[in-house]
């Protein structure tokens, strides 16, 4: 979604905001632009598309300011034009804002001020912004920003110069997220920490309702309501090299390989083998209630809310606690049942989904416990749950998500151990369930040496217009996060279905077309799912199966077979998802897509 970054200080300012919103690009975007304080007054420029072209339009002018800000637009209200691009600006052209999220009332406030003559030029929410902020202006840009936000409803995070302010940028915060980046002798404002991470790793969060004036030496942070608030600079442990492409062609790719160690990482210290348990410390003020809980509510969005599902055949089976799945953008519009026994889990890589965030917030007003199950460090989920578990799997750029996707079940497979030994599981299962997790590792790399079949096998595929994808029990979930990712990046048409299912209505799009991936690990429904594929096979349909090692007799069955290592069955989703994630990668490679951007998908969903 949106991106900002803003800069103020010592250095020339257009450099350092165009490497910003390269770095932003990753989040989703359609269009860019950049606004700076020159000596001559406020100058912009902005481009549908992508940031090389504003780029490209800079190349022509000579800036030197030390102070300005840019922005990565993801389209919502009006089309993404060189108009509705951001930075918007009032009237007078002294005001430059850009913003990430949506003004909800941005309407009425308009048409107040085309009654009182005003132009407004775009089909933005935004630009209502810059005029407020004009209205109110009286020699204090802040004041002015303040006044103007009291005025809004919705949710936004902005960054907004003025050329009578010449030496501050004034930021805010409600709903979108915001964090400003401390240097020496200069500062910077941004929606994540990537966009600033070359030049400090030194940051602190801005929260809802608070407005933050950064000059080249000093910040200052109140709220709407203007209250003082001392927030502290935290030191964030993301390097350069954690977010380039390490020789890798794209950054999906790279994440794909990283697997075996980003799983390690989400375990490390974190194992007690002896006792057949785990060590999670967020979860340690937690204990007793976690004991005593009776039921479980997971929600999440898209891959997170498919390892979600994941969650919920494990906790189910080992910790015997009922579990429900919600889509977090459904879960926060109802009205669930909650009571002090109900315990909420919220899965969200970017920690940021608005939806997710809703549903966390809809649950704790209800009185629910909130564990987050969270990568981004310092993101809102993670900061406003009650405690969790970060699955430190690093920054996850590839807008499709795959290392977070394992990662996530990582740690659910730790939590299942938890809440499993505090009720019926053994110390010797337990001492089962981690040998096999600390396997996991090895056998990822295992899959990954074998890319290049799983390369042929997306060559001869890589034109076909459907995809069906089956799995059963806990790869039913792999089925659905199989199919999003093939569509997500190569924008093939394609259905994740449990393998059962098919028969109740997919079955009539089988023919030689339409080529079936399906999960056919040796488990206990491996005969079931053999009939499934017997039933595709009987229409003419073409199947890939993803098998267990050892497996002769499949290969009679089906056109093409993935091997992938034993592994208890119930952890079979961290090896089984692998192929996918390289097949979908391969076939979008050969279609020639925008792997890491896919059309319109953002990395960060921060609207509704
Ligand atoms: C799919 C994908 C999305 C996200 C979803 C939730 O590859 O990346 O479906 O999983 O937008 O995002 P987070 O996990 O950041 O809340």
């Amino acid at each position: 979604m949106c991106g900002i970054v803003g800069y103020i200080g010592q250095q020339k300012a257009t450099p350092i905001l165009l490497e910003g919103l390269k770095r932003l690009e990753y989040r989703g975007y359609d269009s860019a632009g950049i606004a700076l304080l020159e000596d001559e007054g406020l100058k912009h420029e902005k481009s549908a598309g992508k940031v090389h072209m504003l780029e490209r339009l800079l190349a022509n002018r000579t800036f030197t300011s030390h102070i300005g800000i840019a922005h990565t637009r993801w389209a919502t209200h009006g089309e993404p034009t060189d108009l509705n691009a951001h930075p918007q600006l009032d009237d007078t052209g002294n005001i430059a804002v850009v913003h990430n999220g949506i003004i909800e009332n941005y309407r009425a406030l308009r048409e107040v001020l085309e009654r009182e003559g005003h132009n407004l030029v775009s089909d933005t929410d935004t630009e209502v912004i810059a005029y407020l902020i004009n209205m109110y202006y009286n020699g204090d840009l802040t004041e002015a920003v303040r006044m103007a936000l009291s005025q809004v409803e919705g949710t936004y995070a902005i960054a907004v110069i003025d050329s009578r302010s010449p030496d501050k940028i004034v930021a805010a915060r409600n709903g979108a997220p915001l964090l400003l980046g401390q240097g020496q002798g200069e500062n910077f404002v941004a929606s994540d920490v990537a966009a600033i991470l070359r030049h400090t790793n030194k940051v602190a969060y801005i929260e809802d309702k608070e407005i933050v004036t950064l000059t080249a030496d000093n910040y200052h942070i109140s709220t709407i309501e203007n209250v003082e608030i001392s927030r502290k600079v935290e030191e964030i442990n993301w390097s350069l090299e954690m977010i380039e492409k390490a020789g890798h062609d794209h950054f999906m790719h790279k994440e794909i390989h990283e697997q075996p160690e980003t799983l390690r990482n989400a375990t490390r210290g974190r194992l007690n083998i002896e006792e057949g348990t785990v060590r999670l410390n967020g979860l340690t003020d937690h204990l007793e209630d976690l004991s005593r809980i009776k039921r479980v509510i997971i929600t999440a969005c898209g891959t997170s809310w498919h390892a979600a599902l994941i969650g919920e055949y494990l906790l189910e089976e080992y910790a015997q606690i009922p579990v429900e799945v919600e889509y977090a953008s459904e879960f926060r519009y109802r009205s669930p049942i909650i009571d002090e026994n109900t315990l909420v889990l919220v899965i969200s890589q970017s920690g940021e989904t608005a939806d997710t965030l809703a549903a966390m917030r809809e649950a704790r007003r209800k009185g629910a416990k909130a564990l987050g199950i969270v990568n981004v460090v310092g993101s809102t989920i993670a900061r406003e749950s009650d405690g969790g578990v970060y699955i430190h799997a690093g920054p996850e750029i590839g807008v499709a998500s795959t290392k977070a996707f394992t990662s996530q079940i990582m740690v659910l497979s730790l939590i299942t151990i938890l809440l499993g030994r505090m009720r019926n599981i053994s110390a010797n299962m337990g001492k089962e369930m981690i040998e096999a997790l600390e396997s996991i590792p090895e056998k990822i790399q295992q899959i990954l040496d074998n890319e290049i079949q799983i390369k042929e096998i997306a060559e001869t595929y890589y034109k076909s217009n459907n995809f069906l994808y089956l799995g059963r029990g806990v790869n039913f979930p792999v089925a659905l996060e199989g199919a999003l990712k093939l569509k997500e990046i190569s924008y093939i048409h394609a259905e994740g279905y449990p393998a059962a299912e098919m028969k109740h209505g997919p079955i009539a799009l089988i023919d030689e077309k339409m080529p079936a991936v399906v999960i056919a690990t040796k488990d206990s429904i491996y005969d079931k799912v053999m009939s499934n594929i017997a039933q595709v096979r009987a229409r003419n349909g073409r199947v890939i199966a993803i098998a267990t090692e050892g497996d002769a007799e499949i290969a009679n069955h089906v056109n093409h077979v993935i091997f992938i290592p034993q592994i208890k069955q119930c952890f079979s989703p961290l090896l089984s998802v692998i192929p996918l994630q390289l097949l979908a990668y391969h076939m979008a490679v050969l279609r020639k897509c925008n792997i890491d951007q896919p059309r319109n998908l953002a990395k960060s969903v921060t609207v509704e």
